[in-house]
């Protein structure tokens, strides 16, 4: 299968249909609910309370449904109305005459926005304790028409989840980079916006199960410090980039030199280092989604 971002708009590719079939498959649902118990771990949420956390690119509403079993309220942004369509049909098929084959995931406990994530995020200041996103910021790498700038729209959009988290707050985003640069291209705009963190690749050495999380908090001298060991892998929690306290790092990884740097893509020193981080990802498997 190549790339679905690679087809177009999103909103196209996940239209009714495949929204359908995307809703009814478990091999989805049991992938949706492994990456997403990753990210709650990742967020490190208190577990004295409940948290409000946005969902971005909520899909289907099956990421919704593990935030709900581990207790917490959210509210999930999709740009395609199918697959936002299939949140609700699954609360409606979620009683007692459903089998368990058309049985599809709660989850339709959220409330839901129909918006695209590259124009920003349309809320008040500090809405969410926290924010997760699964396997949906890669389609914000890919251009769409000549007047869609992916640098532009990751910088709308980080900034905008900027303002909408609350400061004690984290976001973790799971994604799935087709090259390198894909990679430090994000890492450099949430950087950019005033994020601190880290990117945790679980899994390095391993083309089925590597997963790349973007951890985000906003304390440059805590969050990175803070950043959790990645799975898969002997090393424990480092900073790639050298022990910067600010900027963005990366915690696992088959090799260092895999560290995202801050500095800018039109150096010509740096612009070297990158295509050999995107030589690195080359194995990136694309068959999960
Ligand atoms: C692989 S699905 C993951 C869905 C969800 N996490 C779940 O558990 O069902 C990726 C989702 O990202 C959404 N998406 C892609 N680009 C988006 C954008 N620019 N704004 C909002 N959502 C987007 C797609 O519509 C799709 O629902």
């Amino acid at each position: 299968m190549s790339r679905p971002e690679l087809t177009g708009l999103p909103s196209d590719f996940y239209n009714a249909k495949e929204s359908s079939s995307y809703a009814k498959s478990s091999r989805m649902q049991h992938i949706q609910d492994e990456i997403t118990s990753r990210a709650i771990e990742l967020l490190q949420l208190p577990d004295d309370h409940p948290s409000y956390i946005l969902d971005i690119g909520c899909g289907t509403g099956m990421s919704g449904a593990v935030l709900e079993r581990e207790g917490h309220f959210w509210l999930g942004v999709d740009v395609s109305r199918g697959m936002l369509d299939e949140v609700d049909a699954g609360d409606e098929s979620d009683d007692e005459t459903s089998t368990q084959s058309n049985k599809k995931p709660k989850g339709g406990g959220g409330d839901l926005l129909e918006h695209d994530m590259g124009t920003g995020l349309p809320f008040q200041p500090q809405t969410f304790d926290s924010a997760i996103s699964i396997s949906a910021l890669q389609w914000l790498c890919y251009s769409n028409s000549a007047d869609q700038n992916p640098k532009q729209r990751l910088l709308r959009f980080f900034s905008s989840l900027y303002l909408v988290l609350k400061r004690t707050g984290r976001a973790v985003l799971q994604f799935y980079p087709e090259t390198g640069e894909q990679a430090v291209l994000i890492s450099e705009c949430a950087s950019r916006v005033g994020f601190a963190g880290g990117v945790v690749v679980d899994y390095p050495n391993s083309t089925k199960a590597k997963k790349h999380y973007l951890v985000l908090g906003f304390d440059r001298g805590q969050t990175t410090a803070k950043v959790p060991a990645a799975l898969g892998t002997e090393q424990t929690t480092k900073t790639g980039a050298g022990g910067r306290k600010t900027g963005i790092s990366v915690v696992g990884g088959n090799n260092e030199k895999k560290s995202f740097s801050k500095k800018k893509q039109g150096s010509g020193k740096n612009k070297t280092k990158v295509s050999e981080r995107a030589s690195l990802e080359e194995d990136e498997h694309t068959s999960h989604y």
